[in-house]
């Protein structure tokens, strides 16, 4: 365990990890249920964890876990994630008196990832309320431009609403203060748009639906009414002021936070060595975070030159133009096989299968680059079907790190009771249904 803490979820969890290390031998997975191990499970509001939305968070209780063995976690380790979306794991190494670091390709998981990280005094966030305020334009000027038509999405009252208090933003100076209103501004557009809040792409709130039940209806409607009519300014005042509450307890649990995030996983920069890597890689082809993304990218102006780009940048993407799908072997020889079965049935599935891999193998290899000798690696990882195939990522990304010299010393499995955050669009890329947790030694 890092620091004793004021954390009612930290105890140690030596004997546990001991326990499944002794039982474990190569080649059979334990069964482990996470939410039972750690208990508490419903405590998933601590401090800064529920800030914003993300698709596909990781359940908190899996670095939890890990971050309280002192096999794994030494006082002032150096904890890095680099997938890091939202900052699950940032938060829960900060809240252990780590020194934390992520990389995220999209732009919006490491706005969250900083603001969810980054205390920042109470004088502050007043100071900066009266600035929102004093500057915000009695009309709203056009919403910003982009891929995305904004006026499908939002009620011409909160689109106005939404616009004026964006302008008012940008008389925040650039710094943690910025960074939190915008996070907040982005959590309120994800409450405002008449997207259906149980997609986690934006999908149009459809009330009239044949396959809904009359309540299903019945609620739909009134998500309808209520995000047509949304008090955006009041939304926004409340999600600022309960967030700053949860940034206070996390600063009362690390005084000092010390935190970086980098652009991506393959290219992260970074002086020194890292101790120990938790992270949840993208899964192959069954979660698009640009898309999940992509209101808020536009209103904060961070979609650059367009979400194709960004999209570009992330691994486990799923378009790719006629000219981007060119003939390429299978990465791993493991891998040949069902590759080939898979391209017969769908060339653009195994294109993009291959290129996950590619470019998984290219961000771990850099991960592995930045770990120390005798660090560790926590994997957690999402099975799925490809083309009606087992997709076995967790066997992949095991041959990759074993082959960049980590042994692996622990092979658990925990099954998904919410799978609330994953999409199912078509249907050639299937459901998540258990997570792999893969627990690596780095040897060479
Ligand atoms: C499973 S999610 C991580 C969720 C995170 N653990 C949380 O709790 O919010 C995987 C993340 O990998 C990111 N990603 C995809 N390609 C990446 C790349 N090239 N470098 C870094 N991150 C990338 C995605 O944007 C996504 O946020």
């Amino acid at each position: 365990m890092l620091q004793r803490s004021l954390d009612p979820l930290s105890r140690p969890f030596d004997d546990e990890l001991d326990a499944l290390l002794s039982r474990f031998r190569r080649g059979r997975a334990l069964e482990v249920d996470f939410r039972e191990l750690v208990g508490n499970s419903s405590a998933t509001d601590r401090f800064t964890h529920r800030m914003h939305p993300y698709p596909a968070k990781l359940l908190l209780n899996i670095p939890l876990f890990f971050l309280n063995c002192s096999q794994l976690a030494k006082p002032g380790a150096v904890v890095y994630d680099p997938f890091c979306g939202s900052g699950t794991v940032l938060v829960e190494g900060l809240v252990r008196g780590a020194i934390v670091q992520g990389a995220d390709s999209n732009p919006l998981a490491r706005l969250v990832s900083r603001a969810k990280t980054t205390p920042i005094p109470e004088d502050v966030v007043d100071a900066g309320l009266e600035v929102i305020w004093s500057s915000l334009p009695r009309r709203g000027s056009k919403p910003p431009s982009g891929s995305i038509d904004l006026e499908k999405w939002f009620s011409p009252k909160v689109l106005s609403q939404l616009s004026r208090l964006r302008q008012a933003l940008e008389s925040i100076p650039e710094g943690p203060a910025e960074c939190f209103f915008k996070t907040c501004f982005s959590a309120v557009v994800s409450r405002v748009g008449l997207t259906d809040p149980t997609v986690p792409v934006p999908v149009r709130i459809d009330a009239r639906r044949k396959s809904l039940t009359k309540n299903q209806r019945k609620l739909r409607k009134q998500w309808l009414t209520d995000r047509s009519t949304a008090d955006v300014f009041g939304l926004f005042e409340l999600c600022v002021e309960e967030n700053f509450e949860r940034l206070r307890l996390l600063s009362e649990q690390c005084s000092n936070p010390k935190v970086s995030v980098f652009d991506d996983a393959r290219t992260a920069p970074g002086d020194g060595l890292v101790d120990l890597v938790i992270s949840s890689p993208p899964y192959g082809s069954a979660q698009k975070y640009i898309r999940s993304s992509s209101l808020s990218l536009q209103w904060l102006g961070m979609a650059g030159s367009g979400l194709r780009e960004l999209e570009r940048q992330s691994i486990g993407r799923e378009h790719f133009s006629l000219s981007e799908r060119v003939e390429m072997d299978a990465p791993l020889l493991s891998s040949k096989a069902l590759l080939n079965k898979i391209g017969k049935i769908n060339p653009l599935r195994r294109h993009i299968a291959a290129t996950f891999l590619i470019e998984m193998r290219d961000a771990l290899s850099r991960t592995c680059d930045r770990l120390r000798p005798r660090g560790q690696l926590v994997l957690i990882v999402g099975n799925n079907t490809v083309c009606g195939y087992q997709f076995d990522t967790q066997n992949y990304l095991t041959e990759i790190c074993e082959a960049l010299g980590l042994e692996l010393q622990l092979r658990l499995e925990d099954h998904i009771r919410s799978r609330g955050l994953i999409t199912k669009r078509h249907s050639t890329a299937g459901l998540i249904s258990k997570e792999t947790i893969l627990l690596f030694k780095k040897i060479r």
